[in-house]
């Protein structure tokens, strides 16, 4: 589903020369789980707003879906972005004046889907997360781990074939983290694909797949890991 092809970003700020992504080249297969973890400054954020279609690369090619993401104008990858990608941030990131139903409801006005398969969708995505009775709260009304379901919500409403979500624990205390991370279990079962970026190593081991990135590269990736036998039992036959 997701193909990155030596691909790389570099930022250069002030006489400074950061390759904040350093030939990455990663396959991610429809509802895999997959978690890339790595230090602060190694380039996780960078990697997921690429995939994300909220950055290019600037070398490499990236593919989604089979369409080459590098050839698209802005305008092009907002759209591919509305339709096959949820994001879900540590901050939340929600609209404090809009309610509950108001932020899952708002990517769905954006696709332009008519109101009542809107509530439908909409309605579908509060119960998957459990917030049906509270629905008519204001961000601020709600718990952290709440705000966080909402988001989530909102991620999944319009069904995008790629749940992207950066660090959806650092804002939580340990037992919500527990829950939230169930939620994303349940999501995955339920044929979700979703690529979870995180700090913590516990959590990374929750995952079907996990991919270490070190200064912009990848130093492991269980799932190659898994081929790369495979590859040597071949040989050796
Ligand atoms: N817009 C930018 N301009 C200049 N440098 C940047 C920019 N964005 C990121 N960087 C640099 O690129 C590197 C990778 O940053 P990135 O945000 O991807 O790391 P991260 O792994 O997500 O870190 P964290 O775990 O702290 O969120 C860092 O060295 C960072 O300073
Ligand atoms: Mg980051």
């Amino acid at each position: 589903m997701i193909r990155l092809e030596n691909v790389c970003k570099t930022y250069r700020l002030g006489g400074e020369v950061v390759r904040a992504v350093d030939h990455v080249s990663l396959l991610i297969e429809e509802h895999e789980y997959i978690a890339v973890v790595g230090a602060s400054g190694s380039g996780k954020s960078t990697l997921m707003n690429i995939i994300g279609c909220l950055d290019t690369a600037d070398e490499g090619s990236y593919f989604l879906r089979g369409k080459e993401v590098s050839d698209y104008t802005d305008r092009q990858m907002a759209t591919l972005r509305n339709r096959e990608i949820g994001f879900v941030f540590q901050q939340f990131n929600l609209i404090s004046k809009l309610t509950a139903y108001e932020n899952v409801e708002l990517p769905l006005i954006y696709q332009g889907i008519g109101f009542s398969k809107r509530r439908e969708m909409t309605m579908a995505a509060l119960e998957r997360v459990g917030l049906t009775d509270r629905m008519h709260h204001r961000p601020n009304q709600l718990s952290g781990g709440q705000q966080q379901r909402v988001a989530i919500a909102r991620a999944l409403s319009g069904k995008p074939s790629l749940i992207l979500a950066d660090e959806p624990t650092g804002n939580l205390d340990s037992r919500t983290s527990e829950e939230i991370m169930r939620l994303f279990d349940e999501l995955h079962h339920s044929g979700n694909t979703i690529l979870l970026i995180t700090h913590n190593t516990e959590i990374a081991t929750t995952t079907s797949r996990s991919v270490l990135l070190v200064d912009g590269r990848i130093v492991s990736d269980t799932a190659s890991e898994k081929i790369g036998s495979s590859v040597t039992r071949e040989g050796e036959k």
